[in-house]
């Protein structure tokens, strides 16, 4: 019986180029329950992502994907979309992946890519939010999950949450509250996407009750 509720609960592709923090908080939210959901497959563009290990030791197929080992993006995209579709992926969540998903992957799975950004979108898009921000000299802050489209940092927002920036922060200090609350917020916008209960109309989510 446990076979059988195993393999009913969606599967999960999460992609990473680094640390894979958020992708433990993942693993740790389906382990628990909190997130009725399982990571299929774990892919990472960098060979010694720590993500990468954080996979194995959860028993979940890990790969390494070298871009230099296609020769175009399109090729690289082509193993990625047959990996994901090999898994029956439901959603795809992009989690620190440093890699920009052309037009033709994002709509071949149309609002089923999440990603998660350390900073208030549209404010502060691309690398280096957290850095950005500070220096911008902004007093708020915060983390944004949204559906990928075709732009970078762009899509529809599904969750977004603020954070105050308190006086003397370093960036260090931002970041470990910026994480915190990524893990909360990630697999908690995972799930409301997968309840099916989410409606998307160009920008707009709403919730269905
Ligand atoms: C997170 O801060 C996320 O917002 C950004 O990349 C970082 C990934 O961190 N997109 P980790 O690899 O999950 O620890």
């Amino acid at each position: 019986p446990h076979l059988s509720v195993r393999r009913v609960l969606p599967a999960l592709a999460v992609l990473c180029s680094g640390q894979g923090t958020n992708l433990q908080a993942i693993l740790d939210a389906t382990r628990s329950g909190r997130l009725r959901a399982r990571v299929a497959l774990v892919i990472s563009d960098r060979k010694d992502a720590k993500a990468l290990t954080r996979a194995r030791r959860a028993g979940v197929t890990a790969r390494f994907m070298d871009p230099r080992g296609h020769p175009t993006r399109a090729s690289y995209e082509r193993t990625l979309i047959r990996l994901c579709e090999a898994h029956r992926v439901r959603l795809i969540c992009l989690a620190g992946f440093m890699r920009i998903l052309s037009p033709v992957f994002v709509h071949r799975f149309r609002h089923r890519i999440l990603n998660i950004h350390p900073a208030l979108l549209p404010a502060f898009p691309g690398s280096h939010a957290i850095r950005n921000t500070l220096r911008w000299g902004a007093k708020v802050t915060g983390v944004t999950v949204h559906l990928v489209d075709e732009h970078v940092d762009h899509g529809p927002i599904i969750l977004q949450e603020a954070l105050a920036i308190r006086p003397g922060e370093t960036e260090a200090s931002v970041l470990a509250r910026i994480h915190r609350l990524e893990h909360r917020l990630y697999p908690k916008a995972i799930g409301l996407v997968l309840s099916g209960k989410v409606r998307v109309r160009g920008r707009r989510v709403t919730r269905t009750p």
